[in-house]
């Protein structure tokens, strides 16, 4: 089975170079063999000529040792454009050899007829099972502003690969077991016995802080003590210090013990870790939907679910021997890698542990053909080293394939604030996802009050709402998912540029036209009317929209988001400058008016779609 996710073929200038590669191919068979050809295709420099030229006979002179000039005519020679484009003529070939073709009206319009189905033409040629790793949460602590990009582009992945036609199973990889979760486990059964903290009242900002205090309670000061050793600090300093390490080796201890106590299934203990986990969850769930994501608790798959098939794992790696032993330690090799620590001298599993686990389950449970991580790009050597090991151990194959299913880290960078280092508050603490939504709507709700005063409380809210998340979510996506880039309010929320509300407002307006002709009485009748490409305006509005469909795959392919971004982007100014051009509810003729009716009805549902696969929801009103 391959991974393509080739789509119909709609989109004439992958058409043209397909044509110019098989031209090419058989004008110079020796010469060339099986070697793989570009057509370079670009817009024509010269309108006048055609709508795209190849560039290739300029490349291919220093290899074919001939012409530009000469293996041009070859090309053309031997160039099949059908109903594509018009016939080459004398004037076809210029300057050095560029190759100018021009679309036939005709084609175009049946072709945009052809993507006017169910659908928009997006399917894969083959479909898979996939799963997506989102979101990632860890227990006992707030979503912040990292978990917006494993979250929303996760979602995004998901979305549009399940666009697609693949089953798309989603996995939320929360982080609800080992040490830490056990250190404030106990911290919180020991506030709720003092009478400090009600458990049934217990939140979220509770959790967090007792996990901050956890930490800095169990973790022993040795570096201090060393330093006030070497400086002399004096014995009142050194008893302190001696005070505070004995503690914080104590409530280690104690986690240690915790932790033996969840392991084993202790019912007390595990009731205390299941309130952390409920609150957690019901927090993280809940922003999820706030974000307009798909991912549910039924997404929810944490490193809990796999605490017993810990032992199995290593023991499928200690008789495959590809795990050894290290100092009381179990360590995996994979060339040009660190080794992979599997097992802690004290038996302890780690995070790699439990990803191999989660590895096994995905492909040979969920039947995964691709897994795809949508996590920070600070994981890379985690992911390389999960991935080498659980391939070696042929966790990553179905069962009774003869390959491995694609294991890919998708990776995201950094959110920045504008001093160009990571978000923080102002007091330097992570920014909570949820004030960050909060506040987003506070923001979006006062230009929406400046820019259309006249709207009900509840439309207000409504459109408030959906400008915020549309606004946050869409400058996380455009920017490329690998980078780090700036968090910058003033710019997710302008209505001009590639933006989140200059998309929407794109969709708004066109909607607005049929609200117009509705009024006219000249609404109906435009469904199946046919498409007259025309106008230069119309003819780019067209090969825009011909375009839907590979942006789709290509953002299944490569996944990234900003790619459907980029082409929203474009496929909305292709638009207002038809817009601007060519009348539609005045248009010349009825048949005129009836073909621009369908061409903004269909750009408003490609717009929508696209929209749809980044999450975003679109609104009628704004
Ligand atoms: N909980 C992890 C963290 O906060 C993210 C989980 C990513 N997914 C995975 N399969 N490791 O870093």
């Amino acid at each position: 089975m391959t991974t393509t996710n080739t789509t119909q073929r709609l989109d004439p200038v992958e058409m043209l170079g397909e044509r110019f590669v098989a031209a090419i191919q058989n004008a110079f068979p020796e010469q060339l063999g099986s070697e793989s050809v570009d057509p370079l295709i670009t817009p024509s420099k010269n309108p006048k000529f055609g709508d795209y030229q190849s560039n290739a006979a300029m490349s291919l002179a220093k290899q074919l040792g001939m012409k530009p000039r000469e293996i041009a005519d070859k090309i053309a020679e031997h160039l099949e454009l059908g109903d594509l484009a018009e016939p080459l003529d004398e004037n076809s070939i210029a300057g050095p050899g560029f190759i100018n073709v021009r679309l036939r009206p005709e084609s175009l319009a049946s072709l945009v007829t052809e993507l006017d189905r169910p659908g928009l033409g997006v399917k894969a040629e083959e479909q898979q099972t996939i799963v997506v790793d989102v979101c990632g949460v860890n227990l006992a602590k707030q979503m912040h502003i990292g978990h917006l990009r494993s979250t929303v582009i996760g979602d995004v992945m998901a979305r549009t690969l399940a666009k697609m036609g693949h089953t798309v199973i989603m996995q939320n990889h929360v982080g609800d077991w080992g040490l830490p979760i056990a250190m404030v486990t106990a911290k919180l059964q020991s506030e709720v016995a003092a009478g400090r903290i009600d458990m049934d009242k217990v939140t979220l900002d509770d959790l967090d802080r007792l996990y901050k205090v956890a930490k800095e309670e169990s973790s022993p000061d040795n570096k201090g003590m060393k330093a006030a050793e070497r400086f002399q600090l004096g014995p009142k300093v050194e008893a302190e210090l001696s005070a505070q390490i004995r503690g914080a080796t104590e409530n280690l201890e104690n986690a240690k013990k915790t932790l033996v106590r969840l392991q084993s299934g202790d019912e007390e203990t595990i009731a205390v870790w299941q309130r952390l986990y409920d609150v957690t969850m019901t927090a993280c769930i809940n922003t999820c939907k706030r974000l307009h994501t798909d991912i549910t608790d039924s997404d929810t798959a944490g490193e809990s679910s796999f605490r017993d098939q810990l032992a199995g794992i290593i023991d499928l790696l200690v008789e495959q021997k590809i795990a050894e032993e290290d100092d009381g330690a179990l360590i995996v090799r994979n060339e040009g890698l660190d080794p992979t620590l599997v097992r802690k001298s004290d038996g302890g599993y780690l995070y790699a542990t439990t990803d191999l686990a989660a590895v096994r389950k995905r492909v040979q449970e969920l039947g995964a053909d691709r897994v795809v991580y949508c996590v920070d790009a600070r994981q890379a050597l985690h992911f390389k080293q999960v991935f080498a090991t659980a391939k070696k151990a042929g966790l990553a194959r179905k069962i009774g394939a003869d390959h491995d299913s694609t294991l890919e880290h998708a990776p995201f960078g950094m959110v920045l604030g504008d001093d160009g280092r990571p978000f923080k508050t102002r007091s330097g603490e992570n920014v909570k996802l949820s004030d960050v939504i909060d506040e987003a709507i506070e923001r979006a709700a006062v230009i929406s009050e400046e820019k259309n005063p006249d709207l009900t409380p509840d439309e207000r809210t409504n459109i408030a709402e959906t400008v915020a998340v549309a606004a946050l979510k869409y400058s996380d996506l455009s920017s490329d998912r690998i980078k780090d880039y700036v968090f910058d309010w003033d710019r997710m929320l302008a209505f001009e540029g590639n933006t989140g509300p200059y998309l929407l407002f794109a969709y708004v307006r066109i909607r607005s036209i049929f609200r117009k002709a509705e009024d006219q009485g000249i609404a109906g009748g435009f469904e199946t009317a046919e498409l007259l490409i025309r106008e230069p305006e119309e003819k780019t509005l067209a090969l825009a929209l011909l375009r839907y469909p590979s942006t789709v795959a290509a953002v299944a392919r490569t996944l990234e988001p900003h790619r459907m971004c980029g082409y929203l982007y474009e496929l909305a100014g292709a638009f207002s400058r038809f817009f601007e051009k060519c009348q539609v509810l005045r248009a010349e003729d009825e048949q005129v008016r009836l073909s621009r009716l369908r061409l903004c009805d269909l750009t408003s549902r490609v717009l929508a779609d696209g929209l749809d696969c980044l999450g975003i929801q679109t609104i009628d009103r704004m």
